[in-house]
């Protein structure tokens, strides 16, 4: 319901102010220009490019969470959907072919391609309609740990989600091995279901004080004490948490040998979670977050915000070790195994005692060198006031606006721009910018590169990048449940 809505006639004038300002008509109705885009992309390109063909077909089925079983809708029938990998510089072309009884697209979150390829409905290109199909195609110009799902209305809380991992074309070689493991929070087919679950929250608006906001969300453990993220961590209550779409009393077990260093790479596909992870009996070393790589750092457990991807290193030891994904101040957890040798598993409520310090969130992190931004001044700075308001509604905004009364913030191509978060709200919000990587400024060191940040409550906090890829951005929060409720905006630049 509230995703179809975006689809009815061209809404985003700032795309078809794109398309004229470039004075090419192009063949999409919605989108910037793509003659441009194309050009821009083509100098990309590596001359020995490969071209990877992928079918996607996004369609309602039933979904094995390993004991409950909850119909949904998936990409190719599949709980995470089907793992796309590729190598940097490759021309990924995925068709997609939406079976679901509303529109779709899908978005290539981490990627910085082409606009008109980008997924965003009204913006970028008009939804996919159901029996409808959508070809998209672009280089992919950065190696790392990405995923992809559909950018309207609440769609990403159901199970169309998939990892897109882009390796590098001549990896160092590091580790011996990897896993990809994807953390949700899961609630469809099991309960009304998130449109009617948000339907709620905005009926109940924000029922209680103390922040202006409603503790609708899974109850903090008694007497627990508020981790990083404050007091309230979430608005929805998922019934499971999942590791590679299994409840953590029917987890995945992944074998690997003794002595192997194995690559993780983690990505949080939930809607309204943060999740705590550690491998129990194990250190962790840090060496990406977002796909780029950072100076590695040996930590106990990693907080990962809706959105966030991070690349792990473990040694592994022999016997049989819970990956624990603790659901931030909610009280559940999802879970899966690495086997290496004999031995009992671990039941599904183990809490490893690596959890128990304060995890590592991106701001300890630097870039490594080569990613690194040069330090610099920006040419301009956009204020994102991150806010909820009137207090007692459920109307997330930024600068006072939602999403559908935004003014886009002008770029010009070129330019360094600082955007500053000023969260004057109760809540972390993980907030996205599609199309580009952004480096965190504002510590002594240059902090990491990331297209995703966790701003914490009542906190201001600053990323600086290149425009160097025109064309109309979304910025928004990666609770699917604020972005819907207002909580994105449009960054604007042509050339
Ligand atoms: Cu993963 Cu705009 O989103
Ligand atoms: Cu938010």
């Amino acid at each position: 319901m509230f995703g179809r809505r975006r689809f009815l006639g061209l809404s985003a004038g700032t795309a078809v102010a794109a398309v004229q300002a470039c004075g090419a008509p192009g063949r999409e109705p919605v989108g910037p220009d793509s003659r441009m885009v194309r050009l821009a992309e083509r100098a990309r390109r590596p001359a020995n490019a490969r071209r990877v063909d992928i079918e996607l077909r996004a369609r309602p089925g039933e979904a094995d969470l390993g004991g409950p079983s909850a119909p949904t809708w998936m990409f190719n029938a599949s709980l995470p959907g089907p793992e796309i990998r590729v190598r940097r510089g490759d021309v990924l072309r995925a068709r997609l072919r939406n079976d679901t009884p509303e529109a779709t697209t899908v978005h290539w979150h981490g990627i910085a391609l082409r606009n008109d390829m980008d997924g965003v409905p009204g913006v970028t290109q008009e939804g996919v309609a159901p029996g409808g199909e959508f070809s998209y195609e672009f280089t992919v110009p950065d190696a790392g740990t990405h995923f992809f799902h559909p950018h309207v209305g609440t769609q990403l809380d159901r199970g169309l989600y998939a990892p897109l991992i882009v390796e590098e074309r001549d990896e160092p070689g590091r580790y011996d091995d990897e896993l990809v493991l994807v953390l949700d929070d899961w609630l469809d087919g099991l309960s009304a279901g998130p449109d009617a679950r948000l339907a709620e929250l905005r009926r109940e608006g924000m029922s209680m004080d103390g922040g202006g906001h409603a503790h609708s969300g899974g109850a903090e453990p008694e007497g627990a004490q508020p981790g990083p993220l404050g007091a309230d961590t979430g608005d929805v209550s998922h019934p499971h948490y999942l590791i590679n779409g299994r409840v953590p009393a029917a987890p995945v077990v992944n074998r690997a040998r003794p002595g192997q260093r194995l690559r993780l790479r983690l990505i949080n596909a939930g809607a309204d979670t943060a999740f705590r992870v550690a491998v129990g009996g194990h250190r962790m070393t840090v060496t990406h977050t977002d796909g780029f790589p950072v100076e590695s750092h040996r930590v106990d457990s990693v907080l990962l915000g809706m959105g966030e991807r991070y690349d792990v290193e473990v040694t592994l030891g022999e016997g049989v070790f819970p990956v624990v994904a603790v659901a931030e101040g909610k009280g559940g957890q999802a879970m899966s195994l690495l086997r290496t040798g004999a031995g009992t598993a671990p039941v599904a409520s183990v809490r490893p005692r690596e959890l128990a310090g304060r995890p590592l969130l991106a701001r300890d992190l630097h870039a490594s060198e080569r990613v690194r931004l040069q330090t610099g001044k920006p040419d301009r700075t956009h204020t994102l006031r991150l806010g909820l308001e009137p207090s007692g509604t459920y109307r997330w905004t930024i600068n006072g606006q939602t999403f559908d009364e935004r003014t886009p913030m002008p770029l010009r191509r070129g330019e360094r721009v600082r955007l500053r978060f000023v969260n004057t709200t109760m809540m972390f919000h993980p907030m996205h910018l599609h199309g580009h990587t952004f480096q965190l400024v504002g510590g002594a060191r240059p902090g990491p590169r990331k297209d995703t940040v966790m701003v914490l409550p009542k906190e201001t906090l600053e990323v600086d990048f290149h425009a160097d890829n025109p064309g109309q951005w979304l910025v928004h929060c990666h609770n699917v449940y604020h972005g819907e409720s207002g909580m994105m905006t449009v960054l604007s630049y042509t050339a």
